[in-house]
């Protein structure tokens, strides 16, 4: 996967105005503990603002979890281009502005711009995008991210880990998005599996007999 030459994986998450900023946090936090991973950051402007309404977190804290910070505005920072080697991007939350703007190449800012060259790159780019409920121009924009090959990742909770703590509903979530990236974090239990920390199951084995 890594494309600089060395075993480093470089990763951008973006941190969007859209509720739920906490998601971009989580991700950076996870991947913090992971050496072989270079984390690039960039925090919209309305994300300022999620970020201290939802989390009781400046900006500065948050980019100091990164090892690479880039202005919104400096649409000449390195992930502007295509030549830059950057393995994935998550835009985590993405707010639908910012969506839209992406599905439509509207790229004027430094997040809308990388999303682009991470599509014409065919490189990934998952986006964590959350509003409820959807009109019909939301899911045309998300049909055409899909289109153009984005992975849409709402963050929906699941509850077959039989989550205790909004922690863990976040965790699941942000692990599964890494798995879209191939980064693996056992951050809380996966469906089935029997090694790792605790696993989880169904407790009899269910026979579809239909
Ligand atoms: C507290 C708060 C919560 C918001 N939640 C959402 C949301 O869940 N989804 C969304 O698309 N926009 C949401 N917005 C609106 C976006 O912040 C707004 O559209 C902004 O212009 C997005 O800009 P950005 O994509 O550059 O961050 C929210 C705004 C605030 C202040």
């Amino acid at each position: 996967m890594p494309m600089n030459g060395t075993n480093i994986k470089r990763v951008l998450i973006a941190i969007t105005g859209a509720s739920g900023a906490i998601y971009g946090v989580r991700l950076l936090e996870i991947l913090n503990a992971k050496p072989d991973v270079e984390t690039h950051v960039i925090v919209s402007k309305a994300a300022g603002l999620t970020l201290s309404a939802e989390c009781d977190r400046n900006v500065a804290e948050v980019e100091a979890l990164a090892d690479v910070v880039h202005l919104v505005g400096n649409i000449g920072a390195a992930p502007a281009s295509g030549s830059f080697s950057l393995n994935a991007m998550i835009i985590a939350p993405c707010s639908i502005k910012t969506a839209s703007n992406i599905a439509y190449g509207n790229t004027a800012d430094l997040i809308t711009r990388t999303a682009d060259v991470m599509l014409k790159e065919h490189r990934k780019l998952i986006v964590a995008v959350r509003e409820t409920p959807l009109h019909a121009g939301h899911l045309e924009t998300l049909q055409r991210l899909v289109g153009l090959g984005a992975v849409i990742f709402p963050p929906m909770p699941a509850f077959y880990h039989k989550p205790t703590s909004i922690n863990e509903i976040i965790s699941q979530s942000c692990m599964r998005m890494l798995d879209q990236i191939g980064i693996n974090s056992d951050e809380v239990p996966r469906w089935g599996e029997t090694s790792g920390i605790a696993a989880v199951g169904p407790k009899s084995i269910f026979v579809d007999e239909t």
